[in-house]
C-alpha cells in the first residue's frame, strides 16, 4: 500500500464533513432537569456550591417548569428541602399526601401536563440523621426503609407523579414498589432505578442544596457505604442492574457520571433496558469553580462532558447543565 492512501484527517478537514460522520449529538430530549423544592414563597435562594443553581419555592417552581418546558425541556426530577422540624427517623412526612414534595409534583403537573415528572424517592431529606433509610444502633435498617420507599412511591404516583426514581440502594426496594404500586393500580406509574449508586465524594454540593447530610453524632454512620456501592466495583453494577430489571425497573441509572463512564458502557452492552445517567453535584461544581478561576473554559468542556456521557451509552442525562447545554444547541 503505498503511503499514505489512507488520510483519517480527509473525515475532520471541515464542519461539513465533521457534522456528517459525527457519532453522538445531543438533543434537550436527552436531559433530566434536578429540581430543588423549598418551602415559602417568592423564594429563589442561591446554592453556593452550585453556582446558578437554586431552591425553587412552589410559585417559583411553576415559572421555572413553564420556562423549562418552552426551552424544550421535558422532564423533571424533584428534590424536597425538607424543614428541620418535619424530619424523623421514620420517613412520616415523606407520605403526607399534603407534604412539600407531593404539592410539587401537582404544581408541575398543573401548569406543564404533558410534563415528565420524575420524583426522588429516598428518606435522607426527611432523615433527621441525613440517611436514606431508618437508622437503628448504628445500623441502616433495610426492610422497614423499604416499606416507607414503598408507601412513599405510591404517595407521589397518587399526586401525579409519571415516575418514581428511587435513590437509596436499598436491597429489593424496587419489587416492594413494584408491588404496592400495582396493589393500588398505578400501572402507568413508571420506576426508574439508580441501580448502580456508588457511594461518592461528588455528592457534596447537593447535601448543601438539601441540607441533607449524614450527622456527626454517635451511633450514627458518618457516610452511606454500608448502602451505596464501593466505586471499586464493577460486576457489582451488573448484579444491581439485573436484579432492578428483574423486580420491575423500567429505567435503570449509572451516578454519578464522568468516574463511572465504563460501567455505563458494561451496562449498555448487557442489557437492552433504557439508561440514565446522573451527571452529579460535584461535577457541575468542578466546571463552574474552574470557569471561575479563568482555568477552563465553560461550554466546550461541558458540551464536551454530555457528549462524554452519551458516547458511553447514556440514553438520557439527568444534568445541572441542561439548560446551559440546551441554550447552546440553540
Ligand atoms: C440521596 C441522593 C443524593 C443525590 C441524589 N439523591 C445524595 C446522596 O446519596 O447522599 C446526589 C445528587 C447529586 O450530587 O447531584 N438519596
Amino acid at each position: 500500500m503505498m503511503y499514505p492512501f489512507q488520510r483519517n484527517r480527509r473525515l475532520r478537514g471541515s464542519a461539513t464533513i465533521r457534522s456528517l460522520v459525527r457519532e453522538t449529538s445531543l438533543s434537550p430530549d436527552d436531559f433530566l432537569v434536578p429540581l430543588f423544592v423549598v418551602e415559602g414563597k417568592g423564594i429563589k435562594e442561591g446554592i453556593p456550591s452550585m453556582p446558578g443553581y437554586f431552591r425553587l419555592s412552589l410559585d417559583e417552581l411553576e415559572k421555572e417548569a413553564k420556562n423549562l418546558w418552552n426551552m424544550g425541556l421535558k422532564a423533571v426530577l424533584l428534590f424536597v428541602k425538607v424543614p428541620e422540624n418535619l424530619k424523623d427517623n421514620s420517613g412520616k412526612e415523606a407520605i403526607n399526601p399534603n407534604g412539600l414534595m407531593q404539592l410539587a409534583i401537582k404544581k408541575v403537573k398543573d401548569c406543564c401536563p404533558d410534563m415528565l415528572v420524575m420524583t426522588d424517592v429516598a428518606l435522607d431529606p426527611y432523615s433527621v440523621y441525613g440517611h436514606d433509610g431508618i437508622v437503628e444502633n448504628g445500623r441502616i435498617l433495610n426492610d422497614e426503609t423499604v416499606e416507607v420507599l414503598a408507601e412513599m412511591s405510591v404517595s407521589h404516583a397518587i399526586a401525579g407523579a409519571d415516575f418514581v426514581a428511587p435513590s437509596d440502594m436499598m436491597d429489593g426496594r424496587i419489587l416492594m414498589i413494584r408491588e404496592a404500586l400495582e396493589e393500588e393500580g398505578l400501572t402507568q406509574t413508571g420506576i426508574m432505578s439508580y441501580s448502580a449508586k456508588y457511594a461518592s465524594a461528588f455528592y457534596g454540593p447537593f447535601r448543601d442544596a438539601l441540607d441533607s447530610a449524614p450527622v456527626n453524632k454517635a451511633h450514627v454512620p458518618k457516610d452511606k457505604k454500608s448502602y451505596q456501592m464501593d466505586p471499586a466495583n464493577r460486576l457489582e453494577a451488573l448484579r444491581e442492574v439485573h436484579m432492578d430489571i428483574e423486580e420491575g425497573a423500567d429505567i435503570i441509572m449509572v451516578k454519578p457520571g464522568l468516574c463511572y463512564l465504563d460501567i455505563v458502557r458494561d451496562i449498555r452492552n448487557e442489557v437492552d433496558v433504557p439508561l440514565a445517567v446522573y451527571q452529579v453535584s460535584g461535577e457541575y461544581a468542578m466546571l463552574k469553580a474552574a470557569v471561575e478561576k479563568g482555568w477552563l473554559e465553560h461550554d466546550a468542556v461541558m458540551l464536551e462532558q454530555l457528549t462524554a456521557i452519551k458516547r458511553a451509552g447514556a440514553n438520557m442525562i439527568a444534568s445541572y447543565f441542561a439548560k446551559d447545554a440546551v441554550r447552546l444547541l440553540g
